[in-house]
């Protein structure tokens, strides 16, 4: 396949990327007239959190991207401090997209809006503003509209703050998309969880419905919720406008450093798809970012295909994906003469299956991120250096089943881990100083119980 690579330092080439500026969540996640379009959170002015634009980028495989024009901009009295994120759906022919407008008053006070655009060619959009107010039991911090079509009305849910300062969500419904009434509060569970929650999103799958939303400000628990923001999910049921969890627990979607406000949507083929922001960072360290000297930052994770298998959330990257590889190497053939491993490109994937299971290993890579497997404990570590103060850090998850398989992508400064076949998903940025694409095994026993190893150069 040809390639037109981006070659500044730390690159990203196969991600969806900020080409230059800022971006962060996925909005807008359709496919329409015959082509995926991704919609994403876009200051193209600069590397900081603001000027919020809907970027625009277009594939027919969701594998090559074309980067179009923005598709909303930050111009109206009531989206004037940021046209946030929002999303999609095709009616009579047409796109309709739903924002939040983001306004902020002198003293720094906040209103938002919630706002539709409508395009015939998917586009240029037409603004048509607020929609309607929401009711003073919330404060301004009411964003992120997902709407969906249900079997007598359309939905909207958004994020939302009490005035009592806790996270929720709240949802609306729709005979036409234009007119929206107020229907309350979506679940009661998690209650008293965070003072904000952003980003909400429910998914129909295999008759199982999944909450997921991105709540802020929950405390670190043992190895879990270490991220800044945590994105995670609820399984149960949606009817009339509530969901009623089925299991009260809220379970991490992906266990890795960098991964937020994921949007999920449908495809021709009934495939729900998922996109997420791999760059919810401490803004110290996101200022760190090595990227920012050449004015751009931050990228998207991977299409993520998402299915409900035997009780247990599964996400796998698209097959498309498949269509990047362009070397292949059969690494079983030779690995046990080998102590190290050289390639001349760091784009690769690399794929892993263990016979019975996986012994316990450590295995580094790029000089830089140790993947850790304890088989005692199933437990599987990723560790890595913080690029703001140089110490390690860790992300840990202990696997329900003994490790039988990994799929691992890696780009210059990113790396996406799945574990079992997309039960366990790890997505995180590394930054080393001196790029190696040597790796090193600290334990080579593992090695023995190795059914596949494969290597392509993407
Ligand atoms: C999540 C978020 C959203 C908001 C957008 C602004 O990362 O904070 O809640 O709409 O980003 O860019």
């Amino acid at each position: 396949m040809e390639k037109n690579k981006i070659v500044d330092d730390h690159t990203i080439n196969y991600h969806i990327r900020a080409q230059k500026g800022l971006i962060n969540d996925p909005n807008g996640l359709i496919y329409f007239k015959d082509k995926y379009h991704v919609f994403f959170q876009w200051n193209p002015e600069g590397t900081t959190h603001e000027n919020k634009h809907w970027g625009h980028a277009v594939s027919d495989d969701l594998v090559n991207w074309s980067y179009l024009k923005p598709a909303l901009s930050p111009d109206n009295w009531y989206d004037k401090n940021g046209c946030y994120s929002g999303s999609a759906i095709e009616k009579d022919g047409k796109l309709y997209i739903f924002y939040t407008g983001n306004v902020k008053k002198a003293q720094g006070e906040r209103e938002s809006y919630q706002c539709l655009a409508v395009s015939k060619d998917g586009i240029h959009f037409e603004k048509h503003g607020p929609l309607f107010e929401h009711p003073g039991d919330y404060t301004a911090h009411v964003r992120d509209p997902k709407v969906w079509k249900g079997n007598e009305s359309y939905w909207m849910v958004l994020g939302a703050q009490t005035q009592d300062l806790k996270g929720t969500a709240i949802i609306y419904s729709s005979k036409d998309l234009l007119s929206w009434d107020f229907q309350g509060e979506l679940t009661d569970e998690p209650s008293d969880f965070g003072y904000m929650w952003e980003c909400p999103d429910l998914l129909r799958l295999n008759k199982k419905d999944v909450f997921v939303f991105s709540p802020q400000g929950i405390e670190a628990k043992g190895t879990l919720y270490q991220n800044i923001f945590q994105t995670g999910y609820m399984l149960g049921h949606f009817e009339n406008g509530r969901f009623t969890p089925e299991i009260k627990e809220f379970n991490e979607m992906d266990r890795g450093f960098e991964f937020y406000a994921p949007q999920s949507f449908e495809d021709d083929q009934g495939r729900t798809l998922v996109f997420g922001w791999m760059g919810a960072m401490p803004p110290k360290q996101e200022a760190a970012v090595p990227t920012v000297k050449d004015g751009w930052i931050h990228h998207l994770s991977l299409p993520r295909e998402i299915m409900f298998v035997k009780n247990q959330l599964i996400q796998k990257p698209v097959d498309e994906l498949k269509k990047l590889r362009i070397q292949s190497y059969d690494m079983l053939k030779d690995i046990s003469k080998k102590d190290n491993v050289l390639f001349t490109t760091s784009e690769q994937e690399i794929t892993c299956k263990w016979d019975t299971c996986a012994s316990s290993f450590t295995w580094t890579l790029r000089n830089e991120i140790d993947l850790r497997y304890e088989a005692s404990e199933r437990k599987f570590t990723i560790e890595r250096t913080n690029w703001l103060d140089s110490t390690r850090e860790t992300r840990t998850v202990y696997l329900k089943e003994t490790l039988s398989s990994l799929q691992l992508f890696l780009e210059d400064s990113a790396m996406e881990v799945f574990l079992n076949d997309g039960r366990e998903v790890f997505s995180l940025r590394y930054f080393n100083n001196e790029r190696t694409d040597s790796w090193t095994w600290l334990n080579k026993d593992w090695l023995s119980n190795l059914s596949q190893f494969m290597i392509f150069e993407l």
